[in-house]
């Protein structure tokens, strides 16, 4: 059994993947060892169904060398400070990262196997010892529209993405609750009041959200009852950090023949895990729109084409409905007035999930199995 170190499993992202772990029992194919940036010498978790003994110090070389596999969802300071530490001093295992700092270096590969299966395949091949998640958005794009992709049909694409407070981190989340109940505090006698009037509740709240007095620490400005049209760093471009990623990682992981522009707005919303995006693609001919959904549904086991009719798509293709879900549905699939070729589309997926924890065990499940 191959000996593999875990690193940020308390984490928000480091939970969901134990918990996916557990479900998938990937833990009776390693013996794990478990480690802490603050806790070492403490009982390791139980959870792994063996004694795992004690968290060891997540900094330290000499026991992070003896892994053949290293799962880490500690964040991209300590990908920064430990990676590469280890690599010089001649380690040669597996370092699977849900971190971006390493996703663009040219000795990793992006893994999301349901669509780059033989692109991980081959780089196993070529020696690659680096894998690292995607974006959430880029992932959950391409397992809802990877039929597209995967047949050669997309000549462009552009997104506007609704994207849930986790995207953050868990005190983002945190975050936006707590706007939510102070908002909806403010005005909890005049809700209670049929004949009170709507406008003087909209102006109550709305005096509340710009008098300064909501916690705003993380997202910088509330979010509750609003939107934040901006993810990440400023580029000197005009794009967001968030968008770039968009086309630099799609074409990371699809390695198509040339480059699929990808481009768009990235946007914060009051969502708590699961991102949405709705798409324009320009496809490179007119394909039947039955077409369309016979091979988006036949790509991986978790895309779900929802009909574009009014009451499914309420029912089946909302962040309420998908969450917690492994589901990658999409939907609103109809030609748009443009032209045959362009084609109108919204997806929906778990960021915890697809966009973060289960590419990393699906990748430890590859190397051990
Ligand atoms: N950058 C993403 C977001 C999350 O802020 O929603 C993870 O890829």
């Amino acid at each position: 059994m191959k000996n593999v170190g875990l690193v940020g499993w308390r984490g928000m992202v480091g939970s969901v993947l134990m918990q996916r772990m557990i479900e998938e029992r990937d833990f009776d194919v390693v013996r794990p060892v478990f480690f802490s940036t603050s806790q070492h010498g403490q009982a390791a978790p139980e959870f792994a169904g063996q004694s795992a003994g004690t968290l060891q110090d997540a900094f330290d070389i000499e026991a992070l060398k003896a892994l053949d596999i290293i799962i880490t969802c500690q964040g991209g300071d300590y990908t920064n400070e430990v990676y590469p530490k280890l690599r010089a001093s001649g380690w040669q295992g597996y370092w699977i990262d849900a971190a971006s700092s390493l996703r663009m270096n040219d000795d990793a590969i992006i893994i999301l196997d349901p669509v780059n299966h033989h692109v991980i395949r081959q780089g196993l091949d070529n020696g690659i010892k680096t894998f690292v998640g995607g974006n959430c958005t880029v992932s959950l794009m391409l397992m809802s529209l990877g039929g597209l992709f995967a047949n050669d049909l997309v000549e462009w694409a552009s997104v506007a993405t609704y994207q849930a407070a986790s995207g953050g981190g868990a005190r983002h989340m945190r975050e936006l609750l707590s706007q939510m109940g102070m908002l909806h505090n403010h005005v909890a006698k005049e809700l209670e009041n049929p004949a009170s009037a709507i406008l003087d509740i909209e102006r109550k709240v709305t005096e509340m959200s710009r008098a300064g007095v909501l916690p705003v620490d993380n997202f910088g400005v509330p979010l509750a009852g609003s939107l934040i049209p901006w993810i990440d760093k400023q580029l000197e471009n005009g794009q967001s950090r968030e968008e770039w990623k968009g086309q630099a990682e799609t074409n990371k992981i699809l390695q198509p023949a040339s480059t699929i522009p990808v481009d768009g707005l990235c946007v914060r919303v009051g969502a708590l895990r699961c991102h949405s995006q709705a798409f324009t693609l320009k496809l490179k001919k007119d394909v039947p729109l039955s077409e369309i959904e016979q091979l988006l549904a036949a790509h991986n086991d978790w895309v779900k084409v929802v009909p574009n009719d009014r009451e499914i798509t309420m029912r089946e293709l909302t962040p309420a409905a998908v969450t917690g879900t492994l589901n990658t549905p999409v939907g609103r699939l109809r030609k748009l007035n443009m032209g045959p070729d362009y084609l109108s589309a919204f997806t929906v997926g778990d960021q915890l999930l697809w966009g973060a924890a289960e590419p990393l065990r699906r990748m430890l499940r590859l190397l051990v199995d």
